[in-house]
This record gives C-alpha cells, sequence and structure tokens, in this order.
C-alpha cells in the first residue's frame, strides 16, 4: 500500500509548500465553489493550525481556455472554508512571489498565482527535467517541505506535481492519501462478496478501459449513459447512434466497437444492460420504452427506466463493494435523475464498501439530498480516478512514494 510519507511525519515549524487542486468550472469568469475547496481546506486548516508557514499552489483551466483565469477568487473561496485569512500574489516564483512568502508569519496561508500561467508548469516531461526548471529551483529553497494534496491532478507530470518532490522532503496531504486508499482499493483489495461497478457517463473509451483492467475483480458492471447504449447498440438493438444533430455517439462508435464487440462476448455473463429507457414526450414529461421496442431510434434516450433500475437495486444490495464511474443519465434534470439516484440510493442504504466518482456524477448525491457520509469515498478526481481504477499508476504518486 501506500509508502508515502503523510502529515504525521512533518517536523514542527516547517515552511510548507502545498500543492492542491482547485481547478473549478468557471461561469461567466466567475469561479464556481465545489467540493474539492471544502476538501482541501481540511488539509490547510491542518498546516495552518499547527503553525506551519502555508503556501498554496494550485491550477486553474488549460492556456486559451475560458476558464484559464487567475487564482484570485479561489483565495477567497478557500478562505471561506478555512475560516482563515488566504492571502493571494499574482505571481509564480518572481520577486512578488519571493516577497510574499519571505513575509509570512507562523500559521499565515498564502496562495501564489495559476502555476500553469508559468511556462515550466506545462510541457509533460519526466520529473528530473522538471525539478531542474528555473520554477523549482528558484521557490525550493524557500520552504522546507512540500506537501502534493492534488492526487485529481497526479496523473500530469507537471513541475509543481512531480518536480517538487525531487527537491524537498515530500508528504502526502490528507486528501491525497484519503483518495489514495479509497480509489486504489479495487486494485488492491480483496472483497469477499460481490464486486459491483456501475459504469456510465459519456466517454465509452473510459468505460471500455475501465472493464478491460477490472474484468477479474469485477463480478457485475451495470451500464448506462451514453456508453451503455453503445453497448445495447453493439448487442443488436437499434439505439446508439446520433439523431437530429446530436454529436455523441457515431464517432465514439466507429472508434470502439469492435472493443466494445468482444467485451460483449467474452464478459456478457458480467455485463448488465438497460431493459427500458427514458426519454422526453411531447408534454415535455419523462416517458419510458422497453428496449426491445425500439424499431428506430427517433428521439434522445436520457436516462434508463424504471425497470431496470429495479433490475439494478438488488444486485447493489447483494453486494459487498460498489463502485460507480459516471451517470446513468441527465441527472442535473429531475427528470433524468432516477437511474442515477436511485443507483446511489441503494448504495447509500447498504453498508457495502464504496466509492463514487467520475466526472460530476457525485454532484448528484447533494443535489437530491442525500449524505456523503453514506458513502464509503465520494472522489473529488476524474482522469486520477479512472486510472486508479484500472490499477494504473499516478506520477504525481509514484515521486511521493520514491521520496
Ligand atoms: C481536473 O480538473 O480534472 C484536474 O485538475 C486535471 O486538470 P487537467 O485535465 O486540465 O490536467
Ligand atoms: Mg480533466
Amino acid at each position: 500500500m501506500s509508502t508515502f510519507k503523510t502529515l504525521d511525519d512533518l517536523g514542527a515549524d516547517q515552511r510548507v509548500l502545498v500543492r492542491l487542486d482547485l481547478n473549478s468550472p468557471v461561469e461567466d469568469g466567475e469561479v464556481q465553489d465545489n467540493r474539492r475547496f471544502e476538501r482541501h481546506a481540511e488539509t490547510v486548516s491542518e498546516l495552518a493550525e499547527a503553525g506551519h508557514r502555508v503556501v498554496l499552489m494550485a491550477h486553474q483551466g488549460r492556456p486559451g481556455g475560458d476558464d484559464f483565469v487567475s487564482l484570485e477568487q479561489h483565495a477567497s473561496i478557500l478562505a471561506d472554508h478555512v475560516g482563515h485569512d488566504v492571502g493571494f500574489v499574482a505571481d509564480t516564483f518572481g520577486d512578488d512571489a519571493i516577497d510574499a512568502i519571505e513575509s509570512l508569519s507562523a500559521g499565515d496561508i498564502l496562495l501564489l498565482e495559476n502555476t500553469r500561467m508559468c511556462d515550466d508548469e506545462l510541457p509533460e516531461e519526466d520529473p528530473e527535467v522538471k525539478a531542474d526548471t528555473a520554477f523549482v529551483q528558484t521557490l525550493a529553497p524557500y520552504f522546507d517541505a512540500y506537501v502534493n494534496d492534488a492526487y485529481s491532478a497526479a496523473h500530469r507530470s507537471h513541475a509543481s506535481l512531480v518536480g517538487f518532490p525531487l527537491e524537498l522532503p515530500a508528504y502526502a496531504g490528507r486528501v491525497m492519501q484519503t483518495e489514495y486508499e479509497a480509489n486504489s482499493a479495487i486494485a488492491t483489495r480483496e472483497f469477499d462478496g460481490q464486486v459491483t461497478m456501475v459504469v456510465g457517463g459519456t466517454k465509452a473509451t473510459d468505460v471500455i478501459d475501465v472493464m478491460n483492467n477490472l474484468g477479474e475483480k469485477v463480478d457485475r458492471f451495470l451500464l448506462g449513459g451514453i456508453a451503455g447504449e453503445l453497448f445495447l447498440r453493439a448487442a443488436g438493438h437499434d439505439v446508439g447512434y446520433d439523431v437530429g444533430g446530436m454529436d455523441l455517439f457515431d464517432d465514439q462508435w466507429e472508434a470502439n466497437h469492435e472493443t466494445i464487440e468482444s467485451l460483449i462476448e467474452e464478459r456478457g455473463d458480467q455485463i448488465t444492460l438497460a431493459v427500458d429507457l427514458a426519454y422526453e414526450d411531447e408534454a415535455d414529461e419523462r416517458a419510458e420504452i422497453a428496449v426491445e421496442d425500439i424499431d428506430e431510434k427517433d428521439r434522445a434516450y436520457l436516462d434508463i427506466g424504471t425497470d431496470t433500475v429495479e433490475a439494478y437495486d438488488p444486485v447493489i444490495r447483494d453486494s459487498e463493494a460498489v463502485f460507480v464511474k459516471g451517470a446513468l443519465g441527465l441527472f442535473e434534470d429531475e427528470r433524468f435523475s432516477e437511474g442515477t439516484v436511485g443507483v446511489l440510493r441503494a448504495i447509500s442504504e447498504t453498508d457495502c464498501f464504496s466509492v463514487v466518482g467520475g466526472g460530476d456524477t457525485s454532484r448528484a448525491i447533494e443535489m437530491y439530498g442525500m449524505s456523503e457520509d453514506d458513502f464509503g469515498h465520494v472522489s473529488i478526481a476524474g482522469g486520477a480516478y479512472i486510472r486508479a481504477l484500472t490499477g494504473a499508476s499516478l506520477v504525481g504518486v509514484e515521486v511521493l512514494q520514491n521520496n
């Protein structure tokens, strides 16, 4: 298991450089609060309360994107969650950043500017190369320790994630620690009973990767979402293609149908597909149709149907462990939330080990009045979660383990 050092191993009175993942949705230039702030606030509070000088790094968006913005707003959102001032300096490693770092007192918290505004951050290169950049070489001497709490960015070989651990004693933050343990469970733990994986969402390749890599570990796969419809198509049903200007299925089908067909052939008895689907009728209401009654797809299907939810429910209740990757329908619209919410509710009502992640799926938990406490772990990671599920290692975790 984890061989990295944690905050429990950190000495007293340290100058700590901490990497968080505060990458957030941005709407009309406004950074949206989300569970990443709440989670990282725990690590930050712990460090500040222990009397360390706490300097934070994080990224936002990608250069050229609308969400590639300054972290100034992040500092105030984070401050609300920490319940303590979070200073901000609009600089990554220049004189302004150094001055701000040098003027910190014990227990102070400072957030540096978006790491991706610094040229050394982004190209994915080996940790040794990243450690040699001016960014890392300039900042590292001002610190005693480096903490990586950004599990959800740990699949990226960027300077702030993999360079500093080669220059400073490095530790896993609380979010890193918790995410790592829960998300690696499927690859590392043996469960006594049935292991079920609920796979949905929009990306077929994610679903395929997970199914290809976890075939031996998982007893039952319950499908839904765009991926589920592509599997139904491969099973011979007249769904899983684009109609009326949509652009969700055909390219993914071209790229993946052979793999999907062979998964159905080789793992057919592990895979459960929807027996009915929901759509929006002429009166804008939810309506349903049995998959076997669909002769020709002429509308969008937005959720699994009620019979499918009823079929999935006992499978979940009989499971020892359930992993959720992706939503089963368009849960943001209440009419089409039954699949995703039905599955989550069943999990929350049993005491199985569970991990929920993948895109925005976890948002359904608060949207529909469930409590995070009723789940084993609710991940804040996207790409890193998928990689962990498939047993792939994360470079940012590796460098911590080697530290
Ligand atoms: C995320 O939000 O998924 C992570 O922070 C990684 O961001 P990236 O996909 O832009 O590297
Ligand atoms: Mg991403």
